[in-house]
Formats: C-alpha cells, structure tokens, sequence
C-alpha cells in the first residue's frame, strides 16, 4: 500500500498542472487532500470525492492558509504533508525596450513564490509537528516544495523568477535541520519544462528550443510523473534537505 494512503495533504495550486496532478495521485492512492488554489473550485475528479476539501485563496495570506488547514484538520482529523506547487511565471528583461523592468513584477513573483511557499511551510509545520511520532523514525510528517531548474540555469529575462525557485531550492536545507527536531522532512523538486497550462501558454518560439535542448527523453514531462516524484519522496525516509532535479538532462 502506498504511503500516501494514510496521508491528509495541504496541496497548493491544487487547481492545475502539476498541483492537479499531485491532488490526482493522492486521492486516487487513499489520502485525504486539503486544495488550496486562487481558483474557486478543485478538479472535477477531486470535487467528487469527500476525501477532498476546496480552499479558495492566496497562498500569500496568512488568515487563509490558516483556515484552510483547521478546516481541513476538523473534516479528516490531522495533517500529515504539504506539497507546495502554487507559483507564478514571469519574464522580462532588467533593462527592455521600454526601460528598466518593472519593480513590482519582480516583487510580485517573489511574493507568490517565496513568501507564499514559506507561509505554507510554516503553517503546516506547526499543525504537523503536533502529530504522534510514528513508531519506525519518528517521523510526523513530510514537506514537498516547487523549486526550477531556473535556479541553476535561468535564462534571459529570468531574473524573478530564477531568484525566486532560488530562494525554494537554498531554503530546503536550513527548514530541514530545524524541523528535524519535530520529525517533518522537506524535500524540493527542480523540474525541466512539464505539460502544464503555465508552459502551455508559452509561444512556439520558447518552447522548441527548449524541446531541441532536451537531451532524453526527448519530450516535456507528464504532469503525473512529477507526482511520481513527490510519492517517493512520501516513501522514502532518506529523503531530506535536498533538492532533485526532474527534467531528463535538460540544462537550460
Ligand atoms: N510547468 C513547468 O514546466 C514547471 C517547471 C518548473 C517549475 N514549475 C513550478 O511548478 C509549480 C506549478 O506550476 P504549473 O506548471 O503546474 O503551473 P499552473 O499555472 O498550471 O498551476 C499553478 C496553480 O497555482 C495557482 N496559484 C498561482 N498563484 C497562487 C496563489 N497566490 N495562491 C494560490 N494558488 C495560486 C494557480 O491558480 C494555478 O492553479 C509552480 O511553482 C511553477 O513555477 C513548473
């Protein structure tokens, strides 16, 4: 049996793409999810089920991040994990045609994709930590985050966003060593380019290249396959502190 049958899961960006994907797998492994997303409803595979719990709102706001995990807590009891995949897309030059880039941009994805991410963390560290240690490690509960290759090789007009998967990727190690005294391991995945709506709505112009770079498979990943990713991370005890590039040698 999978272990994320006995899971109750805060999934952000549970709506679309590879948190859709996540909330996917783990429903249909037996967990209970809490999805949290901007849009005001779950996948329809999600919202048919009771195991499944709707969240509307911003990963950037505390009082709803907190609500959703106490609703989430009176349904299906406790939680278990978090997997973090609520994030913005943004690229624009420092210095572009019609100036230097806009300071609120760079702002905003930061917002969304650090602080958002670590308001997630630290809200559901401290409801997992509150969890019996199981009985094999201690263990109470486990943290999966949204990092990029980006961090490693961002490209022109990446600077957001790359400082921002940066900033996942170089928290992972400190959150780690402080929660192992609470029993919780954090992990974070890099991907290459995945089949999402957000890569989706990339012009042909950005995605061949990218295709053309990709050593092998030769294809952008399958949503489910980064799922497959964080399902192991659930599995696997020796996963902790560090970052896991997913992205079939794709080197930007
Ligand atoms: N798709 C890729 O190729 C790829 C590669 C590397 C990293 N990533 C990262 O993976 C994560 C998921 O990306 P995706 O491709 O599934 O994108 P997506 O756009 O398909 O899905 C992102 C989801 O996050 C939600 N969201 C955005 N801002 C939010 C907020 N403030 N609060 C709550 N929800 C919010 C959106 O509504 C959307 O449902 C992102 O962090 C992205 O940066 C994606």
């Amino acid at each position: 049996m999978s272990k994320l049958a006995e899971q109750v899961l805060l999934i952000s960006g549970a709506s679309s793409g590879l948190g859709a994907a996540c909330t996917e797998r783990c429903l249909n492994q037996g967990a209970r999810v809490i999805g949290m997303d901007l849009a005001a409803t779950g996948i329809p595979v999600a919202t048919s089920t009771a195991n499944y719990l709707h969240a509307q709102g911003s990963v950037t706001d505390a009082t709803a991040v907190a609500q959703a995990i106490s609703q989430g807590i009176a349904r299906f009891g406790k939680l278990t994990g978090a997997i973090c995949c609520a994030g913005i897309l943004h690229a624009e030059r420092v210095v572009g045609r019609d100036g230097p880039a806009n300071l609120e941009s760079f702002g905003r994805v930061l917002e969304v994709n650090v602080l958002g991410t670590f308001n997630v963390i630290r809200l559901a560290a401290d409801a997992i930590a509150k969890n019996p240690p199981s009985e094999a490690d201690g263990q109470r509960g486990v943290i999966v985050m949204t990092s990029s290759i980006a961090t490693y090789d961002g490209q022109v007009g990446q600077a957001a966003y790359a400082a921002s998967k940066g900033a996942v990727a170089s928290m992972t190690l400190p959150i780690a060593r402080e929660l192992a005294k609470l029993g919780i391991r954090i992990m974070s995945i890099a991907p290459g380019v995945f089949e999402t709506p957000m890569m989706q709505a990339a012009s042909d112009k950005v995605r061949q290249p990218l295709l053309d770079q990709t050593p092998f498979p030769k294809r952008f990943g399958q949503p489910d396959e980064f799922a497959a990713m964080v399902e192991h991370i659930f599995e696997n005890p020796m996963l902790n502190g560090s970052v896991i590039r997913l992205d079939a040698a794709l080197r930007m």
